[in-house]
């Protein structure tokens, strides 16, 4: 993204290591809530279809819930979606500044596929609720055949759109995940960045697929929890739903959750083994065994309570889940942080550079060069103000460069043969500015202490 790299400013080591943490923020909205937006789309369709095929309305109303449960307020979509995934791409754009890879360019994809899946995902959820209505509508009496008609059309468009819409939702949300988790785990891995020029680059690699069957996993785990967390917790508000519905939710929660978090524990062995081995550090590895170590739990905490068909582990499964994320992000920041030392090394200088340059357009800062010192170290050797050493007295020779201060600049800079009674005086070696300042220097000696 050239305009982003046009926006970024050389940042301090200081920044760097804040815009990490903002990343680590992003993330810990970011990845729950596109996991839930996947899992609960995922189960919606399943029910759906299982509700059309054999007209069972108590999976059918369980596939509204659960659709409704992550859906209910837009505004929540764009701060828990797209401002994370914006916010991700800026922080990008500047740690990875100077980098021939453009992590930030995929992750704007990623929040344009996003949103693209999320207005889908609304239009599901909306033709849900206007299927019921059209369907109580039809139902009622004294309705004229031409309004009955209409309705039954109405009915027909809004059945085949709604099942468009569930599958089309899914497959940008899915979509949206395969170019966020490749953006993530190039940025991670400093090996390629050399190499990956296009998407196809950062979608096609092992280390991206691995990571993406995790993320889906994770996505159908983390919904299960958050359902059975929602239709189970204690004293929540749904002693009315019906039973039926409880029945399906906690078949559903508790197959989903065992599955997955026995699945789950694979895919991070296999992560590990993907995982760059420049990134990989003891830090990172006891990560691993720790989020390996929370899965097992909860498996075993699923294994029970479907072997008792009871949720009484339903509370310390989202307990659970939290710390997962939590060590989940730091981990993979941690991976980032190690494969991109010398990206931050060189953004550091890069930095430096900026910083002097900065202070030199506005005049400030650098080393100040004093002319006094200067003539202190070079020039005593041979002149004197007033008396002849192996050079000339300043006072003889000075007036004849009064109010032409660039001609003795330039004597001083690069001396010629003046005097027949003197030997040539040897360069000395200076820079301009310094031969500025020591012409100045003696100038004004001159004209305060001798003329
Ligand atoms: C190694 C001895 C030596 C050193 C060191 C030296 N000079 Fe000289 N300087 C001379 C001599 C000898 C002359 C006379 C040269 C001539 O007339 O051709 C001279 C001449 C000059 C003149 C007169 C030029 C003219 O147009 O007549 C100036 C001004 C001057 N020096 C400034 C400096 C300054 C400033 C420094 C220190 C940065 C310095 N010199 C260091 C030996 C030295």
């Amino acid at each position: 993204m050239n305009f982003l790299d046009e926006l970024v400013l050389p940042q301090s080591s200081h920044h760097m290591e804040l815009l990490k943490y903002l990343l680590v923020l992003t993330y810990l909205i970011f990845i729950p809530y596109l996991s839930l937006l996947i899992g609960t789309n995922i189960i919606a369709i399943f029910y759906n279809k299982k509700a059309s095929s054999n007209s069972d309305s108590a999976a059918y109303k369980f596939a509204k819930d659960v659709i409704d449960l992550v859906t209910f307020n837009r505004s929540v979509t764009i701060g828990f979606g797209v401002v994370p995934l914006i916010s991700a791409a800026f922080c990008y754009a500047q740690l990875l500044h100077l980098s021939p890879v453009n992590v930030s360019g995929y992750l704007f994809i990623a929040a344009i596929l996003f949103v693209i899946g999320s207005i889908f995902l609304y239009s599901y959820k909306n033709s849900f609720h206007l299927r019921d209505i059209l369907k109580a509508a039809s139902g009622s009496g004294n309705l004229d055949d031409r309004l009955k008609t209409d309705i039954n059309n109405m009915s027909e468009k809004t059945e085949i759109a709604y099942n468009k819409f569930g599958n089309y939702s899914l497959f940008f949300l899915l979509l949206t995940a395969l170019v966020f988790v490749g953006s993530v785990k190039l940025a991670s891995d400093s090996t390629r960045w050399e190499h990956v020029e296009s998407i196809v680059g950062v979608v096609f690699s092992i280390g991206t697929i691995v990571n993406f069957v995790y993320f889906v996993t994770l996505s159908l785990f983390t919904t299960a929890c958050a359902v059975l967390f929602y239709y189970f917790r204690p004293n929540n508000e749904f002693g009315e739903t019906s039973n039926d519905i409880k029945e399906i939710a906690k078949n559903s929660a508790l197959n989903t959750g065992l599955v997955s978090s026995i699945i789950l524990p694979l895919l991070l062995l296999l992560n590990i083994f993907v995982v760059p081995g420049l990134g990989l550090t003891a830090g990172i590895f006891a990560l691993f065994i720790f989020l390996m170590l929370i899965v097992v739990i909860c498996a075993s905490f699923f294994y029970n309570m479907l072997k008792n068909s009871n949720t009484r582990y339903s509370g310390s499964i989202v307990f659970l889940l939290i710390i997962f994320f939590v060590l989940a992000v730091i981990k993979d920041q941690m991976a980032f942080d190690t494969s991109s030392q010398k990206q931050f090394i060189a953004l550091v200088e890069n930095y430096e550079e900026y910083q002097r340059q900065v202070a030199e357009e506005l005049g400030i800062g650098g080393t100040v060069i004093s002319g006094e010192e200067i003539y202190n170290g070079r020039c005593v050797a041979c002149h004197q103000f007033e008396q002849k050493l192996v050079g000339p007295p300043h006072k003889d020779v000075l007036p004849k460069y009064e109010g032409n201060l660039p001609g003795l600049v330039a004597y001083i800079l690069n001396p010629v043969k003046v005097d027949p009674n003197y030997p040539p005086m040897p360069a000395q070696g200076l820079k301009p500015a310094e031969a500025q300042a020591v012409a100045e220097y003696i100038v004004n000696v001159y004209e305060e202490q001798y003329k």
